[in-house]
């Protein structure tokens, strides 16, 4: 067996109404001085008030500050830090989806490193533990929470860089499906397919180990039971905690395994053409597991009986590619593309992303399956064709 690390989050808080602990958590990490930051959308529905009340009763002093935004530039991580550098705070509560807890991560090393934030892109050029943190995800996707990177968009050269480092693992992450309950349809459905495709992509994963597979699993079989209502019927709390658990579980095998193919697919749509992260992942998909599954037939067959797929009578082959049956149908359900045409590529593009995808060799040799420039843009022109056709086997 090969030699790895599992790392998480120092503690993990979930359950509905878990939200309200953050204050005594807060105490004891020895707060007297909190800085919660957010999105100015996320403060406008007053999701912020179930995280300040717990705070306040602590009597504990709480500052707010909403100027994260979509896909966070470096240059809004340092106007932030330079807003709040000599305002004595001593832990930080990040609040929203995966660009406001990305941007908390950073502001908390920010706050105990002087290096410029673009010197600390890649792996492991954090050179101080900074300031303790909670994260509070309000989305079902990104498994920020739980992972020890963040990427920002360099507006220099307008690519997303990733920053990695231990230092960016929180304290305690606080799941608490309650603030997702009025997440609308489409955000739902693209953030969900997303932490799928970190389920399945982990569980696949060259890095894959004994400790991931079993949380990828659960991972996949909460999120596909539980997605088609959690879009549908927002309301449903039920679902919705589904989609919590299965998130963080995602997230926490994401973190450990890494991802693969679909991600370096995806990631050229999120560049060029804008497709946000989870509807670039789910629309490649079910195009990258078919190129997948003969490179490990055994464990997509499992990943179709964790979809609870009825697998009884198949060969391991057919039970592998039911799964991807199984996903694309499930990508449809809660309506996403089923064409990268639909989100704006042309045929004449596919060249330039499979280029560009390939590039991407941190995530394509963690796949399973090797690929070269080749194979992805074949990769790219079934996704681009009608997938019924695309998907037959
Ligand atoms: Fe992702």
């Amino acid at each position: 067996m090969n030699v790895s690390i599992f790392q998480t989050a120092g503690q993990l808080i979930t359950g509905s109404g878990s939200v309200a602990k953050v204050g005594e958590e807060v105490a004891k990490l020895g707060g007297k001085k909190v800085l919660i930051i957010t999105d100015k959308i996320i403060r406008e529905t007053g999701l912020v008030n179930k995280v300040i009340e717990p705070l306040q009763e602590q009597a504990l002093t709480v500052d707010i500050i909403d100027d994260v935004i979509p896909e966070p530039p470096f240059e809004i991580l340092e106007e932030m830090a330079a807003k709040i550098i000599d305002k004595g705070y001593d832990v930080f509560v990040g609040v929203g989806g995966g660009s406001a807890l990305d941007v908390t991560k950073l502001l908390a090393v920010m706050m105990t490193n002087t290096d410029d934030v673009r010197d600390l892109v890649g792996i492991d050029n954090i050179k101080n533990p900074g300031l303790p943190f909670i994260l509070i995800p309000t989305t079902s996707g990104t498994g920020s929470e739980v992972t020890y990177n963040a990427i920002f968009t360099d507006n220099r050269d307008k690519v997303k860089k990733g920053i990695v480092s231990t230092y960016l693992l929180p304290n305690i992450a606080i799941v608490d499906a309650e603030l997702t309950l009025t997440v609308p349809p489409a955000v739902t459905a693209a953030t969900g397919m997303d932490a799928l495709v970190h389920a399945v992509e982990s569980y696949t994963a060259i890095r894959a180990n004994e400790l991931t597979d079993g949380i990828a699993l659960q991972a996949i079989n909460l999120i596909s039971r539980s997605l088609r209502t959690a879009v549908h019927n927002g309301r449903d709390l039920k679902a919705r905690e589904d989609m919590a658990m299965g998130s963080l579980l995602a997230g926490i095998s994401l973190g450990n395994a890494g991802v693969g193919a679909v991600h370096a697919l995806a990631y050229p749509l999120g560049g060029k053409f804008k497709v946000p992260h989870g509807v670039a992942n789910s629309l490649l998909l079910p195009y990258v597991m078919k190129y997948n599954v003969v490179a490990n037939l055994e464990k997509f067959a499992e990943v179709a009986k964790a979809m609870g797929e009825n697998v009884e009578g198949l060969s391991t082959r057919d039970a592998a590619e039911l799964a991807v049956h199984a996903m694309a149908t499930l990508s449809q359900d809660v309506g996403i593309p089923t064409s990268i045409k639909e989100v704006g590529v042309s045929a004449e593009d596919i060249p330039s992303l499979a280029e560009e995808a390939s590039k991407i060799d941190r995530l394509l040799s963690n796949n399973p399956r090797a690929l070269n420039v080749k194979d992805i843009e074949k990769i790219y022109t079934e996704a681009y064709g009608e997938t019924k056709v695309a998907l037959e086997v």
